[in-house]
């Protein structure tokens, strides 16, 4: 692939980030449609200032011992007891949050955000948030790595057909980009979910889980396109929404 090209690569699985081919000049989406992205999303959509991912639960528990800072948590998909908040946007939504200093320790989405930290920018992409993240993507004329979280470091249906869409979004707007093999295969993902969203992620693993622990609702707000008009990026060790 010519230098002077800007590359899209997926990276299906956090396993996988240290064999990519991109290696500088990029931007880390990071994928967890399941939910800690959207959750992510939707907290900076209720007007929260700040969002610290923390991969450990003990991290978790020193911010709200020493700072005051609510958490939101889960593993395997069940609230933590230290949490004030499951990891669960429709949950968020229930709370005033606004201004307020988060903290999310989740199974998957926060290990994703730790393997991309220090790689390049790195910024979360939701089906929620698709839209706005696809049009700061293309301003920042930089190389892109789609890194989906996954099921405890593999492939996972939802992370990869969002790795398709915002893939989509983005040649579309923008023809130069340079499409890896793994962006193209995850792009023919989207083409075939696209018609019907909802009922192809039910394919899903994950998505099976959480229906057995009651989260439709969260599951049905996931997959709504653009419905939060946020790009949370990340400074220092937390995330800022860029467009408040
Ligand atoms: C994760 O980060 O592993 C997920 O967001 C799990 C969940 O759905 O709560």
């Amino acid at each position: 692939m010519s230098s002077t090209y800007l590359g899209i690569e997926v990276i299906f699985a956090p396993s996988l980030f240290s064999t990519r081919q991109i290696r500088g000049n990029s931007i880390v989406v990071v994928v967890d449609i399941l939910r800690a992205g959207t959750t992510i999303c939707a907290a900076f959509q209720e007007g929260a200032d700040k969002i610290i991912p923390v991969s450990s639960i003990e991290k978790a528990l020193w911010y709200k011992e020493k700072k005051g800072y609510l958490i939101t948590g889960e593993r395997d998909g069940i609230k933590l007891e230290i949490a004030d908040f499951g990891n669960s946007p429709l949950e968020i939504l229930r709370h005033d949050i606004k201004g307020k200093t988060l903290v999310i320790t989740t199974t998957n989405g926060t290990r994703a955000i730790e393997i991309a930290q220090g790689n390049g920018q790195v910024v979360i992409g939701a089906f929620t948030n698709l839209q706005y993240v696809a049009e700061w993507l293309i301003v920042q004329k930089k190389n892109i790595m789609i890194l989906c979280a996954g099921w405890r470091e593999t492939f996972s249906l939802e992370d990869s057909i969002f790795a398709g869409a915002l893939t989509e979004y983005l040649i579309l707007k923008e023809s130069s980009y340079s499409l890896h093999d793994s962006a193209s295969a995850a792009q023919e993902f989207w083409r075939m979910a696209r018609g019907n969203l909802a009922s192809y992620l039910k394919k899903g693993s994950h998505y099976q889980r959480l229906v057995k622990l009651g989260a439709q609702e969260d599951l049905d707000y996931s997959v709504v396109l653009n419905s939060t008009k946020v790009v949370p990026v990340m400074e220092n060790n937390y995330f800022k929404n860029i467009l408040k």
